[in-house]
């Protein structure tokens, strides 16, 4: 086994508050940053839970992570629910985000919030994001008005990466930065509690950022914004390549995990695994009785 260190091992801390909406913007009103990261699994959870963060989301960005797909655009409510619903097992504390896919919301109002509402009561999400300007507004505003809180994401939205050009940086011309402006304002005045904004000049974030009264989350657009979001995956190193140019990797698992499985599978094939510990016990007389009854087997089978 490698003995590689772990650092910053983190104890659970039983006395944390559960993250609210009220904490959330008395953060930003603090200007205390706010952390937020994916996760999909159950074990993800207790792992972003023990690390005290105070955003997750279960993010579309599973179908790429966990499902292997080359977009976020085929990933399903079904499959969102169930990853959404093991992290929601695996948290006590942060405020729980799940992302609307591709093709669940942009239809109608009722479409979106039949969608939001599934989140809810079926995955036990505290809030819903969803993606985009236009109609996404409109589709955020019914949302909330049914009584869900809605997070915003504007700048490089990937379920319509490819009408965006690709997986490329947003609001590099005057016109293209007035748009993802003029986006995220709309979303704050459709009631959302926050919104993202995924990879956009630093300086054209610092521009919005005074007129934006609710929490920012930023990735990949500088240091202006309330807080910041990454990927799980992306942090860890629990893919293959490094990723977007604003990822900053923590730690190297997919490498930690290949290596730990190589070392399983050499101790199986040289006998060293299992070891004498790793086996149950029984009482001789008891082993002793076993191997009689199967020689009485045996013996009466060959009678017969
Ligand atoms: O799906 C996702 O992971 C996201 C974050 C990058 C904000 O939308």
């Amino acid at each position: 086994m490698s003995t590689a260190p772990i650092r910053l091992r983190v104890p659970d801390d039983a006395s944390r508050l559960p993250m609210t909406l009220p904490r959330l913007a008395e953060k930003k009103r603090l200007g205390e940053p706010i952390v937020m990261v994916t996760a999909y699994d159950y074990p993800g959870a207790l792992a972003v839970e023990r690390a005290g963060v105070d955003l997750v989301l279960v993010g579309d960005s599973a179908a790429m992570t966990v499902l292997g797909h080359p977009s976020t655009v085929p990933v399903t409510v079904d499959e969102m629910l169930m990853l959404s619903a093991a992290v929601r097992r695996g948290l006590r504390t942060p405020f729980l985000i799940g992302d609307l896919p591709f093709g669940s919301y942009e239809a109608s109002d009722e479409q979106a919030v039949a969608t939001a509402q599934r989140f809810v009561k079926e995955a036990g999400c505290d809030a819903v994001k969803l993606e985009g300007g236009g109609s996404s507004v409109w589709r955020a505003a019914a949302i909330v008005a049914a009584g869900i809180p809605v997070m915003g994401h504007v700048g490089l939205t990937p379920q319509t990466a490819t009408a965006l050009g690709g997986y490329r940086a947003q609001g590099r011309s005057a016109q293209q930065a007035a748009r993802v402006a003029r986006e995220a304002l709309a979303l704050q005045e459709a009631g959302c509690f926050s919104v993202v904004f995924e990879a956009i000049p630093s300086a054209v974030a610092a521009e919005v950022m005074p007129h934006m009264v609710i929490p920012v989350i930023g990735i990949g657009a500088g240091p202006a914004t309330d807080g910041q979001v990454l990927v799980f995956h992306d942090l860890l190193g629990i893919r293959e390549g490094m990723g977007a140019k604003f990822v900053r990797r923590y730690a190297s698992l997919l490498d930690e995990m290949a290596g730990g499985v190589a070392e399983y599978a050499a101790d199986v094939r040289a006998r060293r695994y299992p070891a004498p510990e790793h086996g149950y016990s029984i009482a001789p007389g008891e082993l002793a009785a076993f191997h009689a009854t199967l020689e009485n087997e045996r013996t009466s089978g060959r009678d017969h």
